[in-house]
């Protein structure tokens, strides 16, 4: 077997492979399938000062190799998850980050507050959010919304902060660097690309959001590319998302620049993605005799 331990931020990870944000849970129903100890870590459902219900139905339609989503963090709040839902989760041998969302920077910095006395591993600033404050703008489409948050998240914790990018944006290698000079350990990304469909013979967006995040392996090659371009644009680790859908994916999305990586929506299509992801790596490295996952990070040979 090859080493497939990474280290991020001074977190050490037995494996590389994170169900991502919103596509896993608490993990709770998953535990029936495979344990979670196998996982490298766990970025649980995105979670806000409130419980929040979430966006109408129909929030989820398929599209080819993809899916758009529009849940809109339905979430039952932050004291819900302190007091129900981590105590279950630090029983697992595994990393459990946080994954927060607010609707102006001070509920930002309340979540990670109440966090703070926890023993919760990383926290997961998810910027893609609309800041209502400022015009309703995710605060991860322009550098001073991105720095404004992250340097206030920074200032309310001593946890490990990774801040995950929208890829809605001209120039992700501008709003990592911006979030790496105000205190980010680590940039995680993609977070879900923009997009609508409409039902041709009633006229009506498939969401009633009318708009949503796609997802799924058709989003892939800019999920890399984006990966790509930050790498080589931070010094931080980068965690790499967005459509990966096997081991050879998550080989790649490393060898592109990201020191771990997330796998989202192909969970709802194969439930055991995430551990058959873990196997098809240590594979790959063995025929490849790679000792180490960590010797493939950023390895990619560019024209
Ligand atoms: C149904 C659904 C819910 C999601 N909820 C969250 C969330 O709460 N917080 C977050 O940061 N990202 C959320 N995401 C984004 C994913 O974590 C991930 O960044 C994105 O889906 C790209 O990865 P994938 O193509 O492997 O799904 C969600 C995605 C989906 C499909």
């Amino acid at each position: 077997m090859a080493d497939l331990s990474v280290n991020i931020c001074g977190v050490d990870f037995k494996n590389p492979v994170i169900p991502a944000s919103g596509t896993f849970g608490y993990g709770r129903e998953y535990e029936h399938l495979f344990s979670l100890e196998k996982l490298g870590g766990i970025s649980v459902k995105g979670t806000t000062l409130k419980k929040r219900t979430g966006n109408l139905p129909p929030r989820i339609a398929e599209t080819p190799a993809g899916m758009l989503n529009s849940v809109g963090l339905q979430n039952p709040g932050i004291d819900h998850f302190i007091e129900e839902e981590l105590p279950y989760l630090l029983t697992k041998n595994t990393v459990i980050i946080a994954n927060i969302a607010g609707a102006d920077v001070e509920e930002c910095v309340q979540i990670a507050e109440k966090l703070e006395g926890t023993q919760v591993h990383m926290i997961e600033l998810n910027i893609s959010c609309p800041n209502v404050k400022q015009g309703g703008a995710a605060f991860g489409t322009s550098c001073s919304m991105a720095s404004q948050v992250t340097k206030s998240v920074r200032n309310a914790t001593t946890k490990p902060l990774i801040v995950k990018l929208s890829p809605n944006v001209t120039d992700i290698t501008e709003i990592a660097r911006a979030v790496e000079s105000e205190g980010a350990d680590a940039v995680s990304l993609i977070n879900t690309l923009m997009g609508m469909r409409i039902d041709i013979n009633t006229r009506r967006p498939v969401l009633h959001n009318n708009v949503g995040g796609f997802s799924g392996p058709a989003v892939f090659p800019v999920a890399v590319r984006m990966v790509w371009q930050t790498a080589n644009a931070v010094k931080i680790p980068v965690i790499g998302m967005g459509g990966i859908s096997s081991g050879e994916d998550a080989i790649e999305m490393m060898m592109a620049g990201a020191s771990a990586v997330q796998v989202g929506a192909v969970t709802f299509s194969d439930p055991f993605a995430p551990v058959r992801i873990i196997s098809e790596i240590d594979e790959f490295l063995n025929r490849k005799n790679i000792d180490s996952v960590r010797d493939i990070v950023g390895t990619v040979k560019p024209w």
